[in-house]
Parts: C-alpha cells; sequence; structure tokens
C-alpha cells in the first residue's frame, strides 16, 4: 500500500515536470518574434529616423519585435518576410520598397494568418492587406506647392518640378496634391512650368488621371535618390533658356532629393533666387531650413505613425479591433487606414515644432 503510494506520487511528480517542460518550450516566449518591422532602407535618414522612433517606443514594453531593412530591394524584402514568418510572427508591419512588388511578400505572410500593416507606403494590387498607417500624403504635396503660390514672386516665375519614384504609390499621392494647387496658378500665369513638357502639354488640366501624372513623374521623377536628383537638375539648368532662370521655384518631392537639388541651383549664377521644398525634418535639411538653403520642410512626426502602427498591432494581438479614421484603395480593396496630419516647418516655426515639441535637441543644430 505504501509502496502503491510512492509510485504513485513519483509519477505524478514527473508528469508534472514534463507538463511545465511542454509548457515552456512553446510559451511563445523569448525565442519567438510577435511583431516583425520591415523597412526599405538605412540608405535615407528618413527610415533610420523610423527605425528609432520604434525602438523608442518600444523599449520596457513586453512585446518581441525584429526590425528588418530590405536596402533597397525588392527580393531582400521578400526574404527578410520569410524571415520573420518563421520566426512565428502574428502582425507584419511593412513600409514596401516597390508597392506593388510587395504583393507577393504580404500574400505569403497572410497565408500563414499573419495580419498585414501597411506602413507609410501602401501595397497595391493584393487583398492581403489589413490597415494602412500612414501621413495624409495627398496633403503633404499641397501644402509644398502653396508654400511655392505663397512665396511666388510677381507672374511668369519659372517652376521646376521633380517627383518621387513611380513605384511608389505616395510619388502619386504628393504629386496629385501638389498639382491641384499648382495648376490654377500655372494656368493664371504666376508660374510657368520649365523642365515638364508632359507637364506643359497637360496644364490645361485641373486633375489628373494615374496615368498622367504617371507620363510627367516617369519625365521629372528622382527616385528618391538623392544623387538621381542632382543629375536630373544640373540636366535641366543646363538646357534651361535664360528666361528659365532668375528667381525660380522649385517642387521638390523630400528633404534627401531637395537638399541636392538645391546645391545645383545655389551654384548657378544666372539663378537669382529659388525656393525649394522637402519633406521629412530630416536632421540635415532641417539645418539647411535654418542657414536658408532650404525654403521649407513638411513635418511628419513619426512618433504618431508608430505609435498607430504599434496600435494596431497591439489590438490585433489582444484581440481587439484596431481603430481607423479612414480608407485608401489599393487597386484590389479598401485598406482600413490610421491617417495622420502633418505640419509646414519653415525657418519662422521651425524651433517651436522641432525643437520645443521635444521632436529634436537644440545642440543637434547650429545658428537656431
Ligand atoms: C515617404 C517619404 C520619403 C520617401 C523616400 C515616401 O514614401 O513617405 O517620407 O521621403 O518615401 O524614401
Amino acid at each position: 500500500m505504501k509502496k502503491g503510494f510512492k509510485s504513485i506520487a513519483l509519477l505524478l511528480v514527473i508528469m508534472m515536470f514534463a507538463a511545465l517542460a511542454a509548457a515552456c518550450s512553446n510559451d511563445g516566449g523569448s525565442s519567438k518574434v510577435s511583431v516583425g518591422i520591415v523597412l526599405p532602407t538605412k540608405d535615407e535618414p528618413r527610415w533610420v529616423q523610423d527605425e528609432t522612433r520604434f525602438k523608442d517606443a518600444l523599449k520596457g514594453t513586453k512585446y518581441t519585435t525584429e526590425i528588418l531593412f530590405s536596402q533597397g530591394s525588392s527580393n531582400k524584402e521578400k526574404e527578410n518576410v520569410e524571415t520573420l514568418i518563421n520566426k512565428g510572427i502574428q502582425v507584419l508591419i511593412i513600409c514596401p520598397q516597390d508597392g506593388a512588388a510587395a504583393a507577393s511578400a504580404v500574400e505569403a505572410a497572410k497565408d500563414e494568418g499573419i495580419t498585414v500593416i501597411a506602413y507609410d507606403r501602401l501595397i497595391t494590387g493584393t487583398d492581403a492587406v489589413d490597415y494602412y498607417v500612414t501621413f495624409d500624403s495627398n496633403d503633404v504635396g499641397a501644402k509644398q506647392a502653396q508654400y511655392l503660390v505663397d512665396n511666388a514672386k510677381g507672374s511668369g516665375e519659372p517652376l521646376y518640378l521633380y517627383a518621387g519614384a513611380a513605384s511608389d504609390n505616395n510619388a502619386f499621392l504628393f504629386f496629385e496634391g501638389a498639382w491641384k494647387v499648382l495648376q490654377p496658378k500655372i494656368a493664371d500665369g504666376t508660374f510657368k512650368i520649365a523642365n515638364s513638357s508632359e507637364a506643359e502639354a497637360l496644364k490645361d488640366k485641373a486633375e489628373l488621371s494615374r496615368d498622367e501624372m504617371a507620363k510627367i513623374i516617369g519625365q521629372v521623377t528622382t527616385n528618391w535618390d538623392a544623387n538621381e536628383a542632382k543629375n536630373k537638375a544640373q540636366t535641366h539648368l543646363t538646357a534651361a533658356a535664360a528666361d528659365m532662370k532668375g528667381d525660380v521655384a522649385i517642387l521638390a518631392p523630400n528633404d534627401g532629393t531637395a537638399r541636392s537639388i538645391a546645391d545645383v541651383f545655389a551654384s548657378d549664377s544666372a539663378v537669382t533666387s529659388y525656393v525649394v521644398t522637402g519633406q521629412d525634418a530630416e536632421i540635415a535639411s532641417v539645418q539647411y531650413v535654418i542657414d536658408g538653403k532650404q525654403s521649407m520642410t513638411v513635418f511628419k512626426d513619426v512618433r504618431t505613425l508608430v505609435k498607430d502602427a504599434m496600435g494596431i498591432a497591439i489590438a490585433v494581438l489582444d484581440g481587439n479591433t484596431p481603430e481607423t479614421n479612414g480608407s485608401y484603395d489599393n487597386e484590389k480593396k479598401e485598406v482600413q487606414a490610421k491617417k495622420t496630419d502633418v505640419i509646414v516647418v519653415n525657418k519662422d516655426n521651425v524651433k517651436k515644432e522641432l525643437i520645443d515639441s521635444g521632436y529634436y535637441k537644440a545642440d543637434q543644430f547650429k545658428g537656431l
């Protein structure tokens, strides 16, 4: 009897250990990643900024995350997604290198039951995108254009147009927003287009189709590449007649391209003055704004985008329905979206918006 009791107790203890061991091995714990984050490239400060803001936001949380960069390659991006799938992610936050090419990567994730959140750039032509967190990109373009309009000098001012990469859906949204504001001012003679025959041919149309925009973007794209932007600006200024110089307005799509375009225009002695736009509030461009070398930037508070993306991810992990405030058509579905407003920053409000707000520190800049 006593012996029988002992062996039952021993058996129970063994069973408890076995159960504990099994629980530990599949607890979704330390070796697993719950949220995977894929960003386009480390070569642009914009995305390194996003990485930093993600890391700040994740400090001290219980969520296990991993951030991978695709270095401008859709193949690398696909590999990154596969790596994260193998690590057991439940949510994928991804900013695609190329919005259409990323479809197959997110479809692979979706097939595994993973929730897909497009981050900043929409993924097009697939129903495998669940949510989209974004800035109001149309408004970014509109605000850049409005800045040029507000600072136009008289009439007949040469207008140089530049755009982002055609593989990025945002490039179309930025351009669309800008065109709506610029077109009436081209029509009324405030501006004359200096560097795009395609834009010139469409200058009487208030609203452009995607194909029409693609024609202009094809001509004035920077591909989001500072060097390409510089070469294009040089080519344009070399080809420009004297009446396309003097005081000029330049629609530059983002900070990286704005700085290199600005440098080219600054070095042309026939350009008396230029007003040039940007976006992202990159540290180097904030310094350019302070120094009067770049006229403005559009500040997109990445902290908010990160907070929104993680907010959706956590809601999903907790089995709740995420909050959204709009939707975007990605050619396959209306993707539920969380949209954030943007702020124009120039010399006058740079300190208030970027330093006093705690986004950057004063000692990161000279001459504030
Ligand atoms: C982003 C911009 C960025 C650009 C180039 C766009 O999709 O919205 O903030 O400057 O890509 O990376």
